[in-house]
């Protein structure tokens, strides 16, 4: 057996012959082989393996054992309801940015109770849904959302469990620093100066209950040691609000998501060294812990499937022009993102390429310079590390209706998502609006 996408890294996995392994020179998705899902879904597509999510939600859990916790799996990075139905069923709860998500979580069967609801710029409609779901926390970022809160709260005569969002002011390393959020002066979270004040108001407004504090310092950490920075912070501030009298309700510690997988050769984030730092922390603070993973569940558990349409060679460059494109994988053009890239079936001598989609863009592009196995037209290759931030980000973008998506379990095969038709993508439209005067 040769070495797969997901096998590289995980060793666990790799005994188990869960996610992306080579049998007989062929990559497969458990015990399926990728050119007989292309075969039934066509290409592009999304291809996921259930058992790799199990063993990356196992890990975590274990990880976590020490100390009363929930993961929250966040939707953000893969929102499909078959993964969301799978990740209840491990016992996850979920973490939501919008009412879409909420909407996306009740129909995978997840109940108010277990949905943690963060985002920076909450609609009235959206938190106005949250509190009747009576959701089991609102994530807060500012004090006017924790007003409008009480209010919307009020209406409905119900006191809504809220978390105070704090940006703890810690630098991470990311590859892209658009995945940054916990520093300084960046969008998200109270800034920590004022979070003691803003816990203040939240004890004076009747229809909020400060149930916890809550930070989200990034995503793709592989460092974790800007989690214990952050703890501190929180914990800090826990003792500000004790202090103040506040803290009679607190029973939560959300430190968010983050966690980073293996995209190539960077290390995985240290699990146990994330664990000796967490767990501790946790258990000596007396709350419950909550933590919003979304790539380290899902990332390394999902492939796009695509075919080689053509190759050419234009000013000393050689491309490799596949049917996928920045529509269904915006990552590498978005965050210049490396995914790694594979034959599916046995290939000849690698040569240098570059793996360019369809797309009317120059920065439609998959990889750039990469050694890749020589294929030819009509061949099949995977693009590793697709199973989060793929999907969700895909678009509609030169009208190509979007891809479908196959999950895999064992030797079982669904499809959890149809391809678009090209009346999908005109829908919502009208040929002949109807005008009117406002
Ligand atoms: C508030 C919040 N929680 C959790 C996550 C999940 O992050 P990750 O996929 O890196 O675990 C994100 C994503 O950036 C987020 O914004």
């Amino acid at each position: 057996m040769g070495e797969g996408i997901l096998s590289r890294s995980d060793v666990a996995v790799r005994e188990s012959a869960a996610g992306f392994t080579r049998r007989g020179g062929w990559l497969h998705a458990d015990s399926v082989a990728l050119a007989d899902i292309a075969r039934l879904a066509g290409t592009p597509t999304y291809v996921y393996s259930a058992s790799a999510v199990r063993a990356q939600y196992a890990r975590l859990d274990a990880a976590l054992a020490g100390v009363p916790h929930r993961i929250h799996y966040s939707v953000k990075a893969n929102g499909n309801l078959a993964l969301l139905s799978l990740l209840r069923q491990l016992g996850a709860g979920v973490d939501i940015v919008s009412g879409g998500e909420l909407y996306r979580a009740r129909a995978a069967g997840f109940r108010g109770s277990d949905v943690v609801f963060s985002g920076v710029g909450k609609t009235v409609a959206e938190l106005d849904d949250a509190v009747q779901a009576e959701v089991k926390l609102v994530n807060v970022e500012s004090e006017a959302e924790l007003r409008l809160l009480d209010d919307i709260a009020r209406l409905h005569r119900r006191v809504a469990p809220v978390a105070l969002r704090v940006n703890p002011e810690v630098e991470v390393e990311t590859a892209h620093h658009y995945t940054r959020t916990g520093a300084r002066g960046d969008k998200f979270g109270i800034p920590y100066d004022e979070a003691r004040g803003v816990a203040r108001l939240a004890g004076s407004l009747p229809n909020v209950a400060l149930a916890g504090l809550d930070m989200h310092i990034g995503s793709q950490l592989t460092r974790i040691e800007p989690y214990a920075d952050g703890l501190a912070r929180l914990l800090e501030l826990r003792d500000a609000i004790v202090a103040d009298g506040g803290g009679a309700r607190l029973r939560y510690l959300d430190i968010g998501g983050g966690l980073g997988v293996t995209y190539d050769a960077e290390s995985e984030a240290d699990l146990d060294a994330f664990a000796r730092i967490v767990v501790p922390a946790a258990k000596k603070s007396g709350l419950e812990l909550v933590m919003e993973p979304g790539r380290f569940l899902v990332g390394n558990a999902g492939v796009l499937l695509t075919r080689v349409l053509y190759r050419k060679r234009s000013g000393g460059k050689d491309y490799v022009i596949t049917d996928a494109g920045m529509t269904e994988l915006l990552r590498p053009s978005h965050y210049n993102a490396f995914h790694r890239i594979e034959p599916v079936g046995p290939s000849g001598v690698a040569g240098v390429v570059d793996v360019v989609g369809p797309v009317c863009e120059s920065g439609d592009f998959f990889a750039r310079d990469r050694s890749l196995g020589d294929v030819v037209p009509g061949e099949l290759l995977a693009i590793g590390s697709a199973g989060a931030y793929g999907s969700v980000m895909s678009s509609q973008y030169n009208a190509r209706p979007r891809v479908p998506e196959i999950i895999v379990d064992g030797e079982r095969v669904a499809v959890a998502r149809e391809r678009e038709t090209v009346e999908d993508l005109v829908r919502h439209e009208k040929a002949s609006p109807q005008w009117r005067t406002l």
